[in-house]
């Protein structure tokens, strides 16, 4: 039996993605309300009807019967963010706003009457707008102490029913969109290599403090980080592409090292002066960046491709994070490479590099879908493509964990349809459940099963073992 018998499967969602009502029960805004077309198009001055992030799927108001369809897939765990708007609307109120925190209460109380273990984090692409356009989000050390502020207020509430913590999603990403991971609103393209690692350092700094809050508040917390975890690969055996590739694999490794080794790794100075790269580290923020996660979580969605000259070749897409056309690999609907044993590598090469629990925090497939009828008077989605990926997907974890790597968890990413991060679209799905909601934010929000819905169900009421018997 290779999964222990006390493995957290379950989903993954974001604040911003599902919630919807942005500005109800004493909201601020945050970057994403002024994001319309996520990374891929300009920010709006202020929130306007074309944002999907505006209205989620209605999470905010559905988060019951959303839990009751998680509690009947067997979740064990749900992660979602809190968004930190909801609790300091503008980032630097003296009193946090109770609405926020009540709601929480009760998405946390929810998830535990049916046993559900709530993962939490912090920071899902989500800072309150007011910090960025005050302080550029994560470009001012200003930012860490406010963060460091809502963070202790959550943990002190929440510590007692919430064991797991992330500090923030995707840190890596960071350094490709300033503005989604770390709201910083100058545009990229006006931003030194300085400004932007400064940045990257600003958070981290911050997510160490936070870990060593959460530790003083309860050392039963387990507190993690997240990065965007697309293994490398080189185009060919051209000791070129190689080192192409280790020096790309090396931007995610930078981030984790930190978290687990409590400072930069060997290669940060080489990489810093090769960029002019010029950093403020203050003793001060040395000793904190000492206070190392406790596990180490991360999205995978697919690996990537390099060689020393790309020219040569085709790019294949991707979110954020683009690499060169893989011939062995197959394509989503998007254009993404599927990569199975890209997850397998991946868990492997963690584990033997940082030796820390791995979690997978995210993993999906997103696809248009329409819906048709069921044969019992509703209707669902027959979304075999998704069976197939997460199957595939699960299997190779599974070989890791056989292979001794310690994996303690596994959520797909929104197990429920839901806005996207990179481009705001709702009709690009990876749920397990259909939700009623069109481009132009049309929709009766009514929530249907997929075939992939029962097939997860199976899955986890097997404990990872699939029935092959009826098939
Ligand atoms: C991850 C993010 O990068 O990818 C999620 O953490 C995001 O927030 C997911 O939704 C899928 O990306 P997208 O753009 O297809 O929603």
């Amino acid at each position: 039996m290779p999964f222990p018998k006390d493995f957290l499967w379950g989903g993954a969602t974001a604040a911003n993605q599902n919630e919807g009502a942005y500005n109800e029960d004493g909201k601020g805004l945050s970057q994403q309300d002024v994001m319309p077309h996520g990374v891929r198009g300009p920010v709006t001055s202020g929130p306007t009807p074309d944002n999907l992030k505006l209205l989620g799927n209605d999470f905010y108001h559905r988060y019951k019967e959303d839990i009751a369809l998680y509690a009947e897939m067997g979740f064990k765990v749900y992660r979602f963010s809190i968004a930190w708007s909801r609790i300091y609307p503008t980032g630097e109120e003296e009193i946090p706003n109770e609405k926020g925190l009540q709601f929480y209460d009760d998405v946390i109380d929810e998830c535990r009457k049916y046993g559900i273990e709530p993962l939490i984090t912090l920071s899902h692409y989500e800072i309150p707008l007011a910090l960025c356009r005050k302080y550029d989000g994560f470009r001012s050390r200003k930012t860490i102490s406010l963060f460091a502020r809502y963070a202790r207020t959550v943990l002190e509430r929440y510590h007692t029913r919430v064991r797991y913590w992330l500090t923030f999603n995707e840190i890596n990403v960071t350094l490709l969109s300033p503005l989604l991971g770390a709201g910083v609103l100058t545009p990229k393209d006006e931003l030194s290599a300085s400004e932007r690692y400064q940045t990257a350092h600003h958070q981290l700094v911050a997510s160490a403090l936070v870990t060593k809050i959460a530790r003083e508040i309860d050392p039963e917390l387990k507190i993690g980080c997240m990065a965007a975890s697309a293994p490398v690969y080189p185009m060919t055996c051209d000791p070129a592409d190689m080192m192409k590739m280790m020096t790309l694999q090396h931007d995610l490794d930078y981030f984790i090292h930190v978290h687990c080794e409590g400072k930069y790794p060997y290669y940060a100075e080489k990489l810093w002066k090769d960029q002019g790269v010029v950093l403020d580290i203050s003793e001060e923020d040395q000793v904190i960046l000492q206070n190392t996660v406790d596990f180490i979580s991360f999205s995978y969605y697919s690996s990537r491709v390099t060689a020393a000259d790309e020219t040569k070749y085709r790019t294949a897409n991707g979110n954020i994070m683009r690499g060169l056309r893989n011939p062995y690999t197959e394509y989503s609907d998007y254009g993404y490479p599927i990569d199975p044993l890209g997850l397998r590598y991946i868990l492997h090469y963690l584990y033997d590099h940082f030796h820390r629990p791995l979690f997978v925090a995210e993993n999906g497939i997103g696809a248009k879908e329409e819906l048709i009828p069921d044969g019992n008077g509703s209707y669902t989605v027959e979304d075999d493509y998704r069976i197939a990926f997460h199957r595939s997907h699960i299997a190779t974890m599974k070989q890791a964990i056989e292979e001794g790597v310690d994996v303690f968890g596994y959520t797909s990413w929104g197990p429920i349809d839901l806005v996207s991060a990179a481009s705001a679209e709702f009709s690009k799905r990876y749920g397990f459940v259909y939700v009623d909601r069109h481009e132009d934010g049309s929709g009766t929000l009514q929530r249907y099963r997929k075939k992939s819905f029962y097939w997860y169900k199976e899955l986890i009421a097997a404990n990872g073992e699939e029935r092959t018997d009826h098939e």
